[in-house]
């Protein structure tokens, strides 16, 4: 019959020796210190950058674009003074008056005289001959003056100072058959040239 046979161990201790010591635990590997970010990431963070700033430098100038061709398709619109308005009845105009109603419109409708002292009706222009401004009518003084260099025309529109070459210049005047009077800005006369003489440039009363 087999005899059971010891521990090698138990038979140590058993004869005396000291007891095994346990293999020393090795400490795992250090990990490497922590370091900035890899090649590759700075590389991305780098690149990822200019092309988003070029990404947004396109898209921005494809929306100036755009709207640059929704300005094209919408253009401005200049509102323009009518050409040519109605400036009440004929009865309501009373002597040596200047009526400035229509100075927006770039006209005044004036009863007075003419140079053979016949009552008429006329329109003159706001332009100014010297460099365009706009005067204004002054009651007190019986005047337009300009405000920008100084030039006085009378209630007939002839210049008489400051540096302004000529008269202001009539426009285009007429009765309808009810007694309403049109101003046409088309059609312009000026003194100078003998167009005051025309008809159309006064209405007789
Ligand atoms: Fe009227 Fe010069 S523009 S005086």
């Amino acid at each position: 019959m087999a005899e059971p046979q010891n521990n090698p161990s138990e038979t140590a201790v058993a004869a005396g020796a000291a007891p095994a010591k346990p293999a020393p635990v090795k400490p795992a590997p250090a990990k490497p210190a922590a370091q900035g970010p890899s090649r590759r990431g700075f590389l991305g963070a780098v690149f990822g950058s200019w092309f988003a700033v070029a990404w947004w430098t396109f898209a921005a100038s494809m929306a100036g674009m755009l709207l640059g061709t929704v300005r094209f398709l919408f253009p401005n619109v200049l509102s323009e003074p009518p050409s040519s308005f109605k400036a009440g009845d004929v009865s309501n105009y009373e002597p040596d008056k200047v009526d400035d109603r229509y100075k927006e419109v770039g006209a005044w409708v004036i009863r007075g005289k003419d140079e053979r002292n016949r009552d008429i009706i006329y329109a003159l222009s706001t332009t100014c001959t010297h460099l365009g401004c706009t005067p204004n009518w002054l009651e007190g003084e019986k005047k337009f003056k300009c405000p920008c260099h100084g030039s006085g025309f009378k209630i007939s529109g002839v210049n008489f100072e400051g540096p302004a070459p000529r008269p202001l210049e009539r426009y285009s005047i007429r009765k309808t058959d009810d007694g309403q009077i049109v101003v046409e800005k088309a059609r312009k006369f000026q003194k100078e040239l003998g167009q005051w003489d025309d008809p159309d440039s006064y209405i007789l009363l």
